[in-house]
């Protein structure tokens, strides 16, 4: 698949595997823009890709997700793709907390 020249929204891009798509499309020569909450892993993910774009959003949040959009546009970003890798991954013991409870 051609996947190059394209604007990509990445969320949660500032770290994981998130972060290692954002290397990859920007190797393959995509303008990629990455938000998360923690500005820290952002910048950290600019300094080791300085292509990278990023904001500060919480998607959890609409009124974020409002103001993030509201810049792009002001910007004149026009994206191509989105790639919504966010998320918070937790793990517990199906069996002594289970979702519904077991007969
Ligand atoms: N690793 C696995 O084995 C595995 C397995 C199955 C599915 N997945 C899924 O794959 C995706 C990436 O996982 P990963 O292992 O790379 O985990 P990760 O390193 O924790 O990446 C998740 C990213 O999402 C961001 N994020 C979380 N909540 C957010 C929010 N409300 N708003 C904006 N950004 C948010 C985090 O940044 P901030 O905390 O700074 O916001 C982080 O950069 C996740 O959706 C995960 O559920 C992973």
């Amino acid at each position: 698949m051609d996947f190059t020249n394209k604007t990509v929204l990445l969320t949660g891009g500032g770290t994981g595997i998130g972060f290692a798509l954002a290397q990859l499309l920007v190797q393959r020569r995509n303008r990629v823009i990455i938000i998360g909450r923690r500005l820290e892993k952002l910048q950290e993910a600019q300094r080791l890709v300085p292509a990278l774009q990023v904001f500060q959003c919480n998607v959890a949040q609409p009124a974020a997700i409002d103001a993030l959009f509201a810049t792009l546009h002001a910007q004149g970003v026009v994206l191509n793709a989105l790639v919504n890798n966010a998320a918070v991954l937790e793990m517990w013991d199906i069996l002594k907390q289970p979702i519904f409870p077991i007969a």
